[in-house]
C-alpha cells in the first residue's frame, strides 16, 4: 500500500516513492478494501492456532494483541516475561469503572470508562510503566489535560482488528456511546495484518490470505513527510516516517523484523530481528578497540524517540535528552553544522535528498559525558576507518 510494500523486483525512483507515500496520505488506512472485506468473516486468532501453532505462540508474546483489553473487574493481563502490567486503575476509580485498558504492554497505558470514553485530565490519567534501563519508576501522569474529563475512542484503526469508524451517531462497539466505531476483535490480531480468515480456515490452500506488509499503515503519525518532535525527542509512532528518511528507505520493515516476534521483550539478542545489521553490512567493523564489541544499534539506533519517559544527560558544555524508544534514522552526521531538528524544533530536519541524520549529541554524548561535541565529531569519522 505504501512505499515499503513495493514488489521486490521494482526498484523505485525517489520521486516515485514519494508519489506513493503521498498517495498513502489520501488513502484512508483500510479505505479501498473496507467494502470488499466487510463481506468476509473475521474468525479470531484462536482459530489460527491449530494450523499455525508456532507463529501463534510467538505472536501472543508481542505487543500487538494486547493493544486493547477488555476489563472484567480486575487488571489486564500480559504474558509471562513481558510487562509488569497495570496493577491498579486511576486512584479515584475501581476496576468496575473501567471498560477497556489501552496498551500497558510496553511503555504506558490509558483507560476507558464504562461509557467507552478515554479518560483525560491532569492527574492519574495515564499509567507510565517502570523503565529499569532509564532508572525511572512506574507512576501516573496527565493525558490531554486540555480535553478533560474524557474524549471519544477514535483510535481503533491502529489498535483493533476490523475497525469501522462510525462517528458519534453511528453504531458503537459493545453499545458504548464513547466508542466511535466497531471492531471484529480488540487488539492487533492476525487478521488485522492478514485480513479476515473465514474463507481461509475452511479451505487454506484455495483461499489464500494476504502477506502484504501493512506496518506503515499504523507505525506512522499522519503526514509521512514530516517527523514530529517535542522537547528534543521524536514523538513515538514514527517508525515508517523514520525509515523513509533513512538509508534503508527501500527496505521493508520485515527486511529486518519478524512480524510475529517482539523486539521489546527478547531473550538472547535480537529475537524479533531476523536479519541483524551484519547480515547486510558484513564488512563493517568498529575500529575503536574499546568499543569493538558494541552493538551497531548503540550508535545507529539510539533512543531518540519518546513514548512515555525520558531522561537528560549532561556533557561538557551542554545536555541531551534520551527517550524510551530506538529511532530508525540510522545515519550519523559528521558535518558539524548539521542540526537534527528544524528551527522551530517541531520536526526532524531533512536535507535536499530527503535524508535525515542523527547528530553526535544523540549518538555519542549519552555515554561520553566527560567529552565535548568537537571531540565526538572528530572521533566519529575514525569509528569505521581502516
Ligand atoms: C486448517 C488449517 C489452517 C488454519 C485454521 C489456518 N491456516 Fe493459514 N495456512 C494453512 C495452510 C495449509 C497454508 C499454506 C497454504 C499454501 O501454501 O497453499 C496456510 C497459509 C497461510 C498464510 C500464508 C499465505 C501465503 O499466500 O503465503 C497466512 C498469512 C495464513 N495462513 C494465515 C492464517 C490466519 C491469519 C489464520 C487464522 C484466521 C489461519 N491462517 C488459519 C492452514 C491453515
Ligand atoms: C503485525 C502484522 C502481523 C500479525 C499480527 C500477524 N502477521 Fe503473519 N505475517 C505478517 C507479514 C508482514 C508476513 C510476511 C512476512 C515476510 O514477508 O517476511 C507474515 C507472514 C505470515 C505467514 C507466512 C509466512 C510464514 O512466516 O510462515 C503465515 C502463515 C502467517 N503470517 C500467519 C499468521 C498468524 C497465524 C498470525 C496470528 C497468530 C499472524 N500471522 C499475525 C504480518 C503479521
Ligand atoms: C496511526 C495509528 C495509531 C493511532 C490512530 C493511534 N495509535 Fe497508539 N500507537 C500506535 C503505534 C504504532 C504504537 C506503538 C509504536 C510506537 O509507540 O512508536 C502505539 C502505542 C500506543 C500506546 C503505548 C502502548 C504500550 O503498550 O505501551 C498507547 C497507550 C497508545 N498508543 C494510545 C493511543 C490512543 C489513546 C490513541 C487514540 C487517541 C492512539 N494511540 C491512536 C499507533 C496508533
Ligand atoms: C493495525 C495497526 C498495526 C499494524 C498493521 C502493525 N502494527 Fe506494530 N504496533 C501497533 C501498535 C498499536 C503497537 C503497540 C502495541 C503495544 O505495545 O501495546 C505496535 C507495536 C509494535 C512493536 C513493539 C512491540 C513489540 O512487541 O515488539 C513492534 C516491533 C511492531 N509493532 C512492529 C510491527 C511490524 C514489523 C509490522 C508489520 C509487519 C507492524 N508492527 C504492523 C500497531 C500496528
Ligand atoms: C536487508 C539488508 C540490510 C540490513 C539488515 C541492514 N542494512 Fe543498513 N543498509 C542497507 C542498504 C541496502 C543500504 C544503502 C546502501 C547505499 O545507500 O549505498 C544501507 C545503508 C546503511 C547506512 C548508511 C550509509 C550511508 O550512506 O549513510 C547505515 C549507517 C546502515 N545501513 C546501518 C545499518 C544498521 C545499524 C543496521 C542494523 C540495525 C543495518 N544497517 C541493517 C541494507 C541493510
Ligand atoms: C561507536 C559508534 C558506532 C558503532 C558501534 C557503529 N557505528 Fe557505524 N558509524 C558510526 C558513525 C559516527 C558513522 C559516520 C562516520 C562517517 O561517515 O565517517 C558511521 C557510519 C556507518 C556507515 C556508513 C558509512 C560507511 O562507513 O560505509 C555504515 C554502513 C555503518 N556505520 C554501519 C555500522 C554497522 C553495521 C555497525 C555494527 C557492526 C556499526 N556501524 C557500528 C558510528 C558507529
Ligand atoms: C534495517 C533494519 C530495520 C528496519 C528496516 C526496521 N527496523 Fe524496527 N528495529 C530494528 C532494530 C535493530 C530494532 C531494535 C531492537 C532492539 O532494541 O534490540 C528495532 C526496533 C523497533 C521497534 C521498537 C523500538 C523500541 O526501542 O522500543 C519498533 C516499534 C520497530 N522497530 C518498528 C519498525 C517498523 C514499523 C518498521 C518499518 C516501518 C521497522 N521497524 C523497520 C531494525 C529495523
Ligand atoms: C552506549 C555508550 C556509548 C556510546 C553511545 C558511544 N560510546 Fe564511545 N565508548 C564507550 C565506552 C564504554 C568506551 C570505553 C571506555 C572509554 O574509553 O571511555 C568508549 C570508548 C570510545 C573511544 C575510545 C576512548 C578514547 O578516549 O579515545 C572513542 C574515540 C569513542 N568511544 C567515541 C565514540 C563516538 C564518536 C561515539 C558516537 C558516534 C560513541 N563513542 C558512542 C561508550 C559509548
Amino acid at each position: 500500500m505504501l512505499g515499503n510494500h513495493l514488489p521486490d523486483k521494482l526498484v523505485p525512483t525517489l520521486p516515485m516513492l514519494w508519489a506513493l507515500a503521498l498517495l498513502g496520505l489520501v488513502t484512508p488506512v483500510y479505505g479501498a478494501e473496507q467494502g470488499e472485506r466487510a463481506q468476509e468473516e473475521y474468525v479470531g486468532d484462536t482459530q489460527c492456532k491449530s494450523c499455525h501453532a508456532k507463529i501463534y505462540l510467538t505472536y501472543r508474546k508481542t505487543g500487538h494483541p494486547y493493544k486493547l483489553q477488555k476489563i472484567a473487574g480486575g487488571p489486564p493481563s500480559y504474558p509471562n516475561g513481558t510487562s509488569f502490567g497495570v496493577p491498579s486503575p486511576p486512584a479515584d476509580m475501581s476496576w468496575d469503572d473501567i471498560s477497556y485498558v489501552i496498551g500497558g504492554f510496553a511503555w504506558k497505558a490509558m483507560f476507558m470508562d464504562k461509557q467507552g470514553y478515554v479518560l483525560t485530565g491532569k492527574k492519574n490519567r495515564q499509567y507510565i510503566l517502570a523503565n529499569p534501563r532509564l532508572g525511572t519508576e512506574a507512576g501516573w501522569s496527565s493525558y490531554r489535560d486540555e480535553e478533560a474529563p474524557r474524549v471519544p475512542y477514535t483510535c481503533g484503526a491502529c489498535h483493533t482488528t476490523g475497525w469501522v469508524a462510525t462517528g458519534a451517531d453511528g453504531l458503537h462497539q459493545d453499545g458504548l456511546p464513547g466508542i466511535y466505531g466497531t471492531w471484529a476483535a480488540p487488539g492487533v490480531t492476525c487478521e488485522a495484518c492478514h485480513g479476515p480468515g473465514g474463507g481461509h480456515i475452511k479451505n487454506p490452500t484455495l483461499v489464500r490470505l494476504t502477506v502484504e506488509e501493512r506496518c506503515g499503515d499504523c507505525h506512522r503519525r499522519g503526514d509521512v513527510t514530516r517527523i514530529d518532535a517535542l522537547d528534543g525527542l521524536i514523538t513515538h509512532q514514527d517508525q515508517y516516517e523514520d525509515l523513509l528518511v533513512s538509508p534503508h528507505r527501500y527496505l521493508r520493515c520485515t527486511a529486518c523484523h519478524d512480524p510475529h516476534r517482539s523486539v521489546k521483550y527478547k531473550k538472547r539478542g535480537f529475537k524479533g530481528i531476523k536479519k541483524t545489521c551484519l547480515v547486510c553490512h558484513a564488512k563493517q567493523k568498529v575500529m575503536v578497540p574499546t568499543m569493538a564489541q558494541m552493538d551497531c544499534i548503540t550508535c545507529h539506533m539510539p533512543r531518540v524517540v519518546k513514548s512515555a519517559v525520558s531522561v537528560t544527560h549532561k556533557f561538557s558544555g551542554n545536555e541531551v535528552p534520551e527517550g524510551d524508544m530506538r529511532g530508525h534514522i540510522f545515519g550519523i552526521a559528521t558535518d558539524p553544522k548539521w542540526k537534527m531538528f528544524t528551527g522551530d524544533k517541531k520536526h526532524v530536519r531533512r536535507d535536499v535528498d530527503r535524508r535525515a541524520y542523527l547528530t553526535v549529541n544523540y549518538a555519542c554524548m549519552t555515554c561520553h559525558g566527560d567529552k565535548d561535541r568537537a571531540w565526538a565529531l572528530e572521533s566519529a569519522t575514525a569509528i569505521h576507518e581502516k
